[in-house]
């Protein structure tokens, strides 16, 4: 694509997948500016910030190991963290993406209030009443994201939203994610341990499950989740809409959360520590409690708006799909743009919904119940070859950007090809050529 046949992108939302579509921008050299609304990013200073991670134990509440097994189909539940071999936690990655976009083209402390679209150009109005002008607003901005309320609001009005895009975002899950100081090896000895240690353990009477992973900097990660009844979901819900109006709880719940979870036990070496010894470790502002998101949206662009996922892995493919299709762009007309936002639709959203089925399988384990109870004697004596093929399947999906050097993947487990990939790819190899005759 030629400089002028470069779309002006604007990017609300500064999350994981936010910053990383920034940082293949960058790469393109495509211009954009990135909007977050909250003030600041906590900057965290590590410098190895994940472990190898081999297995993953699974624990019943009394500590009891589930049949031990090598790299734990558990690792599901909890989604995005585990990416093949490493483990992260989502702040750690968070702070590296972030070092890849230049600070200018970042504005931290700004609401988008309002988009509009004529004659081929995008404008989004700031809180602070500034106005910035695209060719393209990519939704970064998670759950309740502004782009996608605006889009609907649009597609509503002229009678071309599905009803199920209408509904309400359900949840039926919050989560408290915290990460310790550094501990003590010896009171801690999994700390020592050179490969990540991730483990999970399942209540029993009570509707949570606990995980814990250990970090190269010494210190451990804790995440609780708490599946919610139907009732306690709508209370819940509630309950939020008093208090604040993003995806993020303030203090006081999360006071309560640690409250009501001291006493679970963890897996650690002597089995003797709770969930609430390592609340005592944690910073404060080192604990946030989130709600997870449970719909696909079936609807994900319309004129010159699109969509990235939420989560860490979807946003993350969702990103990368789109700066392919961005790349082998041919001209920024409407026509173009809708095309490939199309493209983007048909390859990620069956793959969306795929893992969000899982994920689905996987949540019913810890409801009670004969499909909880069959789940979970599943995924606790599935085979060795059924796990490695659901593995496979899992992991077969690991997309490239394609108009940077290919990375050689020589595992066994061949990725599986996506077609906005081989479309980048075909036109950077075409660049490559030229430029290595243009070079004779
Ligand atoms: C509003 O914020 C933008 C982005 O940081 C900035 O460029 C602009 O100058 C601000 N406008 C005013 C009136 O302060
Ligand atoms: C937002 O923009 C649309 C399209 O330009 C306009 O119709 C609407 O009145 C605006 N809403 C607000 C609250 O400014
Ligand atoms: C934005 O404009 C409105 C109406 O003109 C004004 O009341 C408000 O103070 C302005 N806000 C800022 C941050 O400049
Ligand atoms: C996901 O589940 C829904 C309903 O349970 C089903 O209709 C759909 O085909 C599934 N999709 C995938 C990709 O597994
Ligand atoms: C795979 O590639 C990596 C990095 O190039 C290399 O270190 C490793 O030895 C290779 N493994 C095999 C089995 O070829």
């Amino acid at each position: 694509m030629s400089a002028e046949h470069k779309p002006t992108v604007l990017i609300v939302g500064a999350g994981l997948g936010g910053l990383i579509f920034g940082a293949l921008l960058e790469k393109q050299g495509v211009p954009y500016t990135i909007f977050e609304r909250s003030a600041t990013i906590k900057p965290l200073e590590f410098l190895t910030i994940s472990k190898r991670l081999h297995q993953t134990g699974a624990y019943k509440e009394t500590l009891e190991p589930y049949r031990p097994s090598d790299y734990s189909p558990f690792i599901f539940i909890f989604g995005s963290a585990g990416i093949a071999q490493y483990i992260v936690a989502r702040p750690q990655l968070h702070a590296l993406f972030l070092k890849l976009i230049p600070s200018h083209k970042i504005h931290f402390g700004h609401r988008v209030l309002n988009i509009s679209e004529e004659d081929d150009r995008v404008t989004i109005h700031l809180s602070n009443n500034t106005t910035f002008e695209g060719d393209i607003v990519v939704g970064a901005d998670g759950a309740y994201s502004a782009v996608r309320q605006r889009m609907y609001e649009k597609l509503k009005a002229k009678g071309e939203l599905p009803k199920s895009d209408e509904e309400d975002l359900p949840f039926s899950c919050t989560c408290l994610v915290g990460q310790t100081e550094v501990l003590d090896p010896e009171e801690y000895p999994i700390i020592k341990e050179p490969l990540a240690q991730f483990a999970a353990v399942l209540g029993k009477e009570r509707p949570y499950t606990w995980t814990i992973f250990t970090t190269p900097a010494g210190t451990l990660c804790w995440m609780v989740m708490h599946h919610l009844s139907k009732a306690t979901s709508k209370a819940a819900l509630e309950q939020r809409f008093r208090n604040t109006d993003n995806a993020e709880w303030g203090g006081f719940q999360a006071q309560a959360m640690c409250d009501e979870t001291r006493t679970f036990r963890i897996p650690t070496q002597d089995g003797k520590k709770t969930l609430g010894d390592l609340y005592d470790m944690t910073p404060k502002d080192l604990i946030s409690m989130v709600m997870l998101e449970e719909k696909v949206f079936k609807t994900w662009h319309s004129g010159r708006f699109v969509l990235l996922g939420d989560g860490a892995v979807t946003a993350i493919h969702d990103a990368i799909s789109l700066a392919n299709l961005l790349y082998a762009m041919p001209s920024k007309t409407s026509s173009e743009v809708t095309k490939i936002f199309e493209e983007y639709h048909k390859e990620r959203y069956p793959v969306v919904m795929e893992a969000f089925n899982i994920s689905q399988l996987m949540s019913k384990i810890t409801e009670r119940g004969l499909i909880g109870a069959v789940a979970l004697y599943l995924v606790t004596r599935m085979p060795q070859w059924l796990w490695r093929l659901s593995l496979v399947k899992q992991l077969g999906f690991r997309p490239q950007a394609g108009f940077l050097k290919a990375v050689e993947t020589n595992g066994t487990v061949q990725a599986r090809p996506a077609p906005s990939e081989m479309k980048a790819r075909a036109v950077y190899e075409m660049q490559q050529q030229q430029q290595g005759a243009a070079s004779l």
